[in-house]
């Protein structure tokens, strides 16, 4: 036996995070995904009012492992979700939500609500590239004077665990970690998805509803690992502040976790991958890491979590 939990600012049985984006809006889809072995659920991102998103079509692969999303964040509004999830029963298993807003006074509203209806920890989604119509200006994850704001103004109002989901299309991302742990992060989830475009060259129009999208799938797996190799190795070699890190982008496989890992991650977020493999993605992926562990003789995650960062600051001296 192996033991797979681990601990982001709660404690998981295990390292798989359904993350925000495409599935999870709905509580009748949360219960469905209760049950299929993700250690965690990060909801998908909730706004103060209900948001009807993007025009279709919203989500297309558009080959094989380059998904395109503009979904808009279409979500019922708090008071809707917070009175679903009520009626359920207890879905036993750690629901994180995602918190959005056009502002950081949206952000702190939604954030208290949660709070107020006993949540321990959010995840603030200030990264979704095409938040805005026709992904028009920066996001606020891309301006770290609006990153500060926005973190410490749920910082201020409520004392909930902050999850800061950071963006890959900026020039340096170390410097956004910064911001967000300057400003009160207690941890960090990495990469939302990539500013992306896809033409239909018969139609001779865009494909996506909104324009532009954002690229998720295993194509972006390796500009993830390479994102995330940068904020672990500001941890480690002490610019930035360790915290815990849940790393996002193409995981599929067992060994596409154990790579996350061996970059340091504590958990790791599985989202697109889900249109491939369904929902037993969760179970499948723990059955080859829990292998590949035996295998190697490793009795927990801690034993080779960040390995490969240790061995590539080695490299770099
Ligand atoms: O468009 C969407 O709802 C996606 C959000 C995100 O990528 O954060």
């Amino acid at each position: 036996m192996v033991d797979l939990r681990v601990n982001i600012g709660i404690e998981l049985q295990n390292p798989l995070i359904l993350s925000s984006g495409i599935l999870g809006s709905s509580v009748g889809m949360l219960k469905r995904l209760a049950g299929t072995g993700a250690g965690a659920l990060i909801t998908k991102s909730i706004t103060e009012n209900p948001r009807v998103g993007h025009e279709n079509p919203t989500v297309i692969e558009v080959a094989p492992g380059i998904i395109l999303n503009a979904m808009g964040l279409p979500n019922p509004g708090v008071d809707l979700f917070l009175n679903e999830l009520e009626e359920e029963d207890e879905l036993k298993i750690p629901i994180i939500p995602s918190v959005a807003g056009y502002n950081e006074d949206e952000f702190g509203r939604v954030a208290a609500r949660f709070e107020d209806a006993g949540y321990e920890m959010v995840e603030l989604n200030i990264s979704c590239p095409h938040s805005t119509e026709f992904s028009t200006g920066k996001v606020i994850a891309q301006d770290t004077g609006r990153t500060s704001q926005v973190i410490s103004a749920v910082r201020e109002i409520t004392s909930l665990k902050l999850i800061v989901k950071l963006s890959p299309n900026v020039t340096d991302i170390v410097e956004f970690a910064e911001v967000a742990l300057d400003a009160g992060a207690d941890a960090l989830s990495l990469i939302n998805t990539l500013e992306a475009l896809e033409v239909d060259p018969f139609f001779e129009v865009p494909v996506l509803g909104n324009i532009f999208g954002g690229q998720s799938g295993e194509s972006v797996r390796c500009i993830a690992q390479r994102k995330i190799a940068d904020i672990a190795l500001a941890m480690h070699s002490d610019r930035i502040r360790n915290v815990p890190l849940i790393g996002i982008g193409g995981v599929r496989t067992p060994e596409d976790v154990f790579r996350f890992i061996l970059l340091g991650v504590d958990a790791v977020g599985i989202g697109s991958s889900i249109l491939y493999e369904d929902l037993a993605i969760f179970e499948n992926i723990l059955d080859g890491l829990e292998r590949m562990m035996v295998d190697k003789g490793y009795e927990s995650l801690d034993v080779f979590r960040g390995k490969a960062i240790l061995r590539i600051a080695e490299m770099m001296v």
